[in-house]
């Protein structure tokens, strides 16, 4: 019988993909998600992937009774706790907001894995812990920095909260990079609602013509041509990393009950690199314009990727090119349909 893995927030963006790879990878994925800022299209485009309508429980996981009884009836040997509000600037707007959903939604799941006596997860971390590091690339073990909005905070307190549970719970903690591109069939992809915050799905609406213009939030910084540097992970390839840890977890791998994992490329590109790449791999020009910095934004970002390379045996296989790609065809299937 397949190994049964719960993926909380299951119809988002990360965790869309995931479900599909985990299928693949021969579990079986039964998604809780509350719709909040996911969509039922993520269904169809799972079903068309997988041939089939995973188990689904339109609920949020702050209603301990609906996740106590998913996991009765379901047995999951892991839970993927992806659900969670990820906004860096609507996190200021509405701190409260992202502390009961993210913070007490953590709490709520280790509270009925514990009743429940579940224990593997894997939770969903960003490098937004290490803030504005003093060197790069960035390593596991490079010191955290005080979060610079409540979306941060919360993922700092969701590591502590996990790390001060290892006596129970073994954790795989994700640290994401900037998790961008789409399936590559363009059955799924990301759907931001309103105006994107995030630098690719706003170029791709603005090709697409759904924005004037695209602009680069500074070009005078400390890099070598003046704009921010991150480092952007097909979706994919974050999705397979998910695999990896849930495989980790339940064939009792694991060194140590809270293992942290960066997961990103370890190259940097620039956001005229990412313009340049798109613009290459899709023969079109991207209105922009070079526009004023962006308050609280990190001068420069990437991942030192051997422990994860070498421990989890997971290394990231996409490059920018597909990345581009990708998130360029998805979009058009958004404009088709
Ligand atoms: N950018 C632009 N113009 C835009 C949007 C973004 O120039 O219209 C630039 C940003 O200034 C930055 C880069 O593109 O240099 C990437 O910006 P994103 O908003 O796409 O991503 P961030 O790196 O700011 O944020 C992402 C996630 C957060 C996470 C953070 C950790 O969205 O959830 O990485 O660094 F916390």
């Amino acid at each position: 019988m397949k190994k049964k893995i719960l993926v909380t927030g299951g119809l988002g963006f990360i965790g869309s993909h995931t479900v599909v790879c985990l299928h693949e990878a021969g579990f079986e994925p039964i998604i809780i998600d509350n719709l909040s800022n996911s969509q039922m299209s993520a269904m169809d485009g799972i079903k068309s992937l997988i041939g089939f309508e995973p188990t689904f429980v339109n609920a949020n996981v702050n209603d301990k009774e609906v996740l106590a009884q998913l996991i009765i009836d379901h047995k999951p040997e892991a839970i993927i706790h992806f659900a969670a509000f990820k906004a860096v600037g609507e996190s200021v707007e509405k701190p409260l907001m992202y502390y009961e959903n993210n913070v007490v939604g953590l709490i709520s799941v280790l509270e009925v894995m514990k009743e429940q006596v579940i224990s593997n997860l894997v939770f969903s971390s960003s490098c937004t812990v290490y803030g504005e590091p003093d060197q790069v690339p960035v390593l596991e073990t490079t010191p955290t920095k005080p979060a610079q909005s409540p979306y941060g905070a919360t993922k700092q307190m969701g590591e502590i909260i996990l790390k001060d549970n290892a006596a129970w719970c073994k954790t795989q903690c994700l640290r994401y990079f900037n998790p961008i591109g789409a399936h590559p069939t363009a059955a799924l992809g990301e759907l931001p609602l309103g105006i994107p915050n995030n630098l690719i799905p706003f170029l791709t609406q603005t090709v697409a013509g759904l924005r004037n213009e695209l602009t680069v939030f500074g070009n005078d910084y400390d890099t070598p041509d003046g704009t921010c540097i991150r480092d952007y992970i097909h979706v994919m390839d974050l999705a397979e990393a998910h695999v990896k840890a849930v495989e980790r977890l339940v064939h009792n791998k694991q060194e140590e009950n809270f293992e942290v994992f960066n997961i990103g490329t370890g190259n940097g590109f620039s956001v005229l690199e990412v313009i340049q790449s798109f613009e290459k791999e899709n023969n079109i020009n991207v209105p922009h314009k070079i526009g004023p910095r962006r308050a609280g934004d990190v001068v420069k970002v990437w991942a030192d990727t051997t422990k994860v390379n070498e421990v989890l045996g997971w290394t990231a296989k996409r490059g920018l090119d597909e990345m581009m790609r990708d998130s360029w065809n998805w979009q058009l299937k958004l404009q088709n349909n």
